[in-house]
């Protein structure tokens, strides 16, 4: 099949756009390396088509639909505290982004389009785990117009032939993932870990996460992909760990559990417990996470020397 991936440059991407070369499929990937790189897709970059610009620009965009069966659209901006501080933004390129996209891929014959969503959308969830029946809630304007670009995805399914899955994404982590001051947990405890520091737990670290191993999420996009399903799925593990116990297995994965972590006043907006329910997921996309969370942290975030 011949794939479009928007955001491919990107630390999810990049792994899938690999996973799809792997299969044997021709990927285009698109992308305005605003913050993805092409590096990441280091060895794939000659066998993929890479189309540099922005998903918002209808000629760019037209050129990389030229030819494609199936659209992988993961192409956003993803931070939560930056969209706070740049709702427009936010809004043009996550919800308006993806309503330009998806009306292109009708009009140029796409048959199947995949948007990846997020967990956010749940906000502080009525119930744990967490099913797609569930109600949603946004707390951030990058979690409402990550929502506004599944109702979108909901609109376009079935039309003119072309059949939509949505993807909530829980928490993803993998080699490739960067540091900055708006990433993840995994990425923030380890900074502070190489550099010879405890790791930071705001609140008593009872709270949870579904961590996925990023290799696990680009075979669940391959999979939606690759099937005819339509509608809403989650993507996590399943299976939550506390915070405090993320704590450890960074500190041991590391080899430094004799830094203790310390504990910070809670952050507000901070939710208490996130997981999926991966029942849905599971049944109709015919896969199961395989990588546990010992054994990604250890590609993730190599032992200090
Ligand atoms: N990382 C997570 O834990 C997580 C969780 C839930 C959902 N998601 C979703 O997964 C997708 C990928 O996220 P990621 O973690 O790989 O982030 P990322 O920032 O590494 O990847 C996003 C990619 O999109 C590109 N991009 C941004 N704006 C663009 C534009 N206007 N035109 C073209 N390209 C543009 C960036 O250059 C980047 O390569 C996003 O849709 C995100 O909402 C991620």
């Amino acid at each position: 099949m011949r794939i479009l991936v928007t955001g491919g440059a990107g630390f999810i991407g990049s792994h899938l756009a690999e996973a799809l070369v792997g299969r044997g499929h021709d990927v285009v990937v698109l992308d305005d390396l605003s913050t993805g790189k092409k590096e990441n897709l280091a060895e794939a970059l000659r066998q993929i088509e890479f189309v540099e610009g922005d998903i918002r620009e209808d000629g760019v965009v037209k050129k990389a639909l030229r030819d494609i069966e199936a659209v992988a659209h993961l192409a956003a901006l993803i931070s939560v505290n930056e969209s706070m501080k740049k709702p427009l933004l936010y809004h043009d390129v996550n919800s308006m982004g993806t309503l330009r996209l998806l009306q292109h891929s009708l009009k140029s014959g796409v048959k199947r389009f995949v948007l990846t969503s997020s967990c956010a959308v749940y906000g502080d969830p009525a119930k744990v785990p967490t099913s797609e029946t569930d109600p949603v809630g946004p707390l951030s304007v990058y979690a409402a117009s990550k929502l506004s670009a599944e109702e979108y995805c909901r609109t376009y399914d079935g039309t003119g032939g072309m059949s939509v899955a949505v993807l909530r994404l829980f928490n993803v982590y993998g080699p490739r993932q960067t540091f900055s001051q708006y990433s993840g947990v995994i990425m923030q405890f380890a900074e502070r870990v190489r550099n010879g520091k405890p790791p930071v737990i705001y609140g008593d670290g009872r709270q949870t996460r579904d961590f996925i191993f990023v290799r696990d999420v680009g075979r669940f996009i391959t999979a939606a992909i690759e099937t005819e399903a339509s509608g809403t799925f989650n993507v996590g593990t399943g299976r939550s760990v506390t915070i405090r116990r993320l704590a450890a297995v960074v500190l041991n994965v590391m080899g430094r559990e004799d830094l203790k972590p310390i504990f910070a006043p809670p952050r507000p907006g901070d939710i208490m417990y996130s997981e999926a329910d991966m029942s849905r997921a599971v049944k109709e996309l015919g896969i199961k996470p395989e990588v546990a969370l010992k054994e990604g942290l250890r590609e993730t975030i190599p032992p200090i020397r």
